[in-house]
């Protein structure tokens, strides 16, 4: 089975197209068609692929003759998931530090370093491994697009070859030399905000199309976090900022300032930070499962809805505070706990997931986006989050190719 992000030789998408009939619910995601509602749902329909494109939407009735016939059986149709936040370039393992928390323990960004130990051990295969076992794993749910992170490395050749290895499985790369300060430079920050702005920029942006910052007490402060983010962007790469996540700081005003592609996490906000996000270009990226797994407050989604800021839904996928790569789940955390209707979580696990990553060729089902959809074992998209835990998606497409 190939990554969510690319493509391998044997499973190039035909120019034959091919029709997806008796759908019992498709979402589209584009509000002009259908229901005309943001997921602009088209109920007994069909799509038609042509390569690794969607050619056309609609009522089955009125579908156009193809090449090839695919029976939905009445199931729904939906964009495969966009999951824009992950950090899949580790090694080992924190269990125990999941026992602890769950036995009472606090989260800290400490923990990190543990795995960065672990990461800096690891052979470039064990990192490839692991990168495409999670890959596999969150497209088996549904899941055709995902960006990954470094930040478990924290040396120029450990960025590095974590990002060298991340390209090499999806387009969305995220640089995050500042993901804590590195262990060897804890007694001199300023000389590690050096080298990440520095020379392990240098050697990490050939890689990367994003950079990230952890802007939080025990990582970096607004300052740091503006000087990382400006250098990377004067390398040519896009903001994205982890923002309030364990307690109220700069970061999401800091990401609205900058045009940052997303703010991610807003678990703990101020109305000036909501505000700043309402008018602001700046995707708030939700991250529930680091929530579930650090028994933290939910973020409040119903309050950047009401507010107008576009919510995005993504895994968080990393060993330490959210090890699922499974956006069903996040999209039902959502549902229950943090005020989001069904079909809101969905929006935003599929269409917020591209403008947290200001795409428009993914996260829809459309004439001219690519043919990424995920099929469900269910009549309707709200069954994601009216059956928590099961494994409802039972077909995957890609870039036109059917490979779940
Ligand atoms: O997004 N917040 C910082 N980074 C990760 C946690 C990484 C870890 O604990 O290993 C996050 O939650
Ligand atoms: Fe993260």
């Amino acid at each position: 089975m190939s990554s969510p992000s690319t493509a391998s030789p044997a499973e190039s998408a035909s120019t034959a197209s091919t029709v997806i009939t008796n759908i019992a619910t498709l979402v589209t995601n584009d509000p002009s068609l259908g229901d005309r509602s943001p997921l602009g749902l088209i109920q007994s329909a069909a799509v038609v692929i042509e390569g690794d494109r969607v050619v056309w939407t609609g009522e089955e009735s009125k579908a156009p003759a193809t090449d090839n016939r695919v029976d939905a059986g009445g199931r729904a149709v939906l964009p495969g998931f966009v999951d824009s936040h992950s950090h899949l370039l580790f090694a080992g393992d924190r269990t125990e530090e999941f026992n602890a928390r769950m036995s009472g323990r606090s989260y800290s960004a400490g923990g990190i370093r543990t795995t960065v130990a672990a990461t800096r051990a690891a052979s470039d295969a064990d990192l490839e491994r692991t990168l495409t076992r999670h890959l596999d794993e969150a497209l088996r749910q549904g899941t055709t697009t995902m960006e990954t992170k470094s930040g478990y490395g924290l040396t120029v050749e450990d960025e590095a070859r974590a990002l060298r290895i991340a390209a090499r499985h999806t387009d969305e790369v995220t640089y995050l030399g500042a993901h804590v300060v590195a262990p060897e430079h804890t007694e001199d920050p300023a000389a590690y905000v050096s080298l990440v702005t520095g020379e392990m920029l240098d050697a990490c942006a050939p890689y990367a199309r994003w950079i990230d910052v952890f802007c939080e007490r025990g990582a970096f402060d607004g300052d740091q976090a503006r000087a990382v983010l400006t250098a990377g962007r004067a390398r040519g790469l896009h903001p994205r900022v982890h923002a309030n996540q364990l307690s109220h700081g700069p970061g999401v005003q800091l990401a609205v300032e900058l045009d940052a592609a997303s703010a991610d996490h807003c678990t703990h906000l101020t109305d000036a930070d909501v505000d700043a996000l309402a008018h602001g270009r700046t995707v708030a990226t939700l991250l529930p499962g680091a929530e579930f797994s650090t028994r933290a407050p939910w973020p409040d989604a119903r309050r950047l809805l009401d507010a107008g800021v576009t919510v995005a839904l993504s895994t968080d996928c990393n060993p330490g505070s959210s090890f699922t790569s499974s956006v069903p789940f996040c999209i039902a955390l959502a549902v229950r706990d943090m005020g989001m209707t069904p079909d809101e979580a969905v929006w935003s696990a599929t269409a917020g997931g591209a403008a947290a990553l200001r795409r428009t060729d993914v996260g829809r089902v459309a004439p001219g986006a690519y043919a990424d959809l995920a099929l469900l074992d269910a009549p309707s998209h709200v069954h994601l989050a009216y059956r928590p835990g099961v494994p409802l998606v039972r077909g995957v497409w890609r870039r036109g190719v059917r490979v779940v």
